[in-house]
């Protein structure tokens, strides 16, 4: 059966999609690929079709949405990750609940920090992600203060500002950026796979 990570959270520029993309990249460029397909469910997003590490695939409808996931449940070999649940408030805890890892991004802002706690105390199986944390060494002392608003327990590590990663949502961003990104692709891909206890060896594709 497939592995499921849901970006979940309010919407709103929080980073889901980002984190999503990301995180298809990132198991495409592990030395043992993971074949992953990024789900787009917001009705505002394009889904890409360009050539990529990872598929993408058309999720704006909820019939859509329930035929895609039915299908991939069922492949053996596959992570799925369901970008922007929180287009659909009534599915966000029920998807945060079956998915194997539920990520719930947030940027380095105060209100964006109060937010992310707020969800974390109504979504219990849900992990934040600090996303775009500045590494300015006077900017990252501010940052401090809203990262220590979300539990040390119920976090990743963040993940720097890159200025090209909005270059995923392009066909020429995406294309340079693709090297740039790998290794933190990777790295997330990585570390989102060992928090929800999904052992990469059993999803990658070898020979
Ligand atoms: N690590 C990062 N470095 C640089 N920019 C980032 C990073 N993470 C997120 N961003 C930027 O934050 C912005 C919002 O991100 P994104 O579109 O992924 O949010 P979202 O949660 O999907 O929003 P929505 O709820 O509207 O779907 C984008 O411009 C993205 O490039
Ligand atoms: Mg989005």
């Amino acid at each position: 059966m497939a592995k499921v990570i849901a970006l979940v959270g309010s919407k709103g520029g929080s980073g889901k999609s980002t984190a999503a993309h990301l995180l298809g990249h990132g198991c495409g460029s592990l030395v043992h690929p993971i074949p992953c397909v990024v789900l787009t469910t917001d009705p505002e997003e394009q889904p890409l079709t360009d050539p990529r590490r990872y598929r993408v695939a058309d999720a704006r409808r909820k019939e859509q949405l329930l035929e895609l996931m039915k299908r991939f449940l069922d492949v053996d070999r596959l992570l799925i990750v369901l970008d922007g649940a929180a287009a659909r408030p009534e599915l966000d805890a029920l998807v945060a609940d079956v998915a194997d890892v539920a990520l719930l991004p947030f940027r380095a802002a105060a209100q964006d920090a109060e937010r992310a706690a707020a969800n974390l105390a109504r979504l219990p199986s849900a992990i934040a992600l600090p996303m775009g944390w500045p590494k300015h060494p006077g900017v990252a002392k501010r940052a401090r203060k809203w990262l220590d608003m979300v539990p040390e327990k119920r976090r990743l590590a963040p993940l720097p500002h890159m200025p090209r990663l909005d270059g995923l949502f392009s066909p020429e961003g995406y294309a340079a950026a693709t090297y740039e990104i790998s290794s933190p692709a990777r790295g997330l891909a990585l570390e989102v796979l060992a928090r929800g206890g999904i052992d990469a060896a059993e999803l990658e594709v070898r020979g």
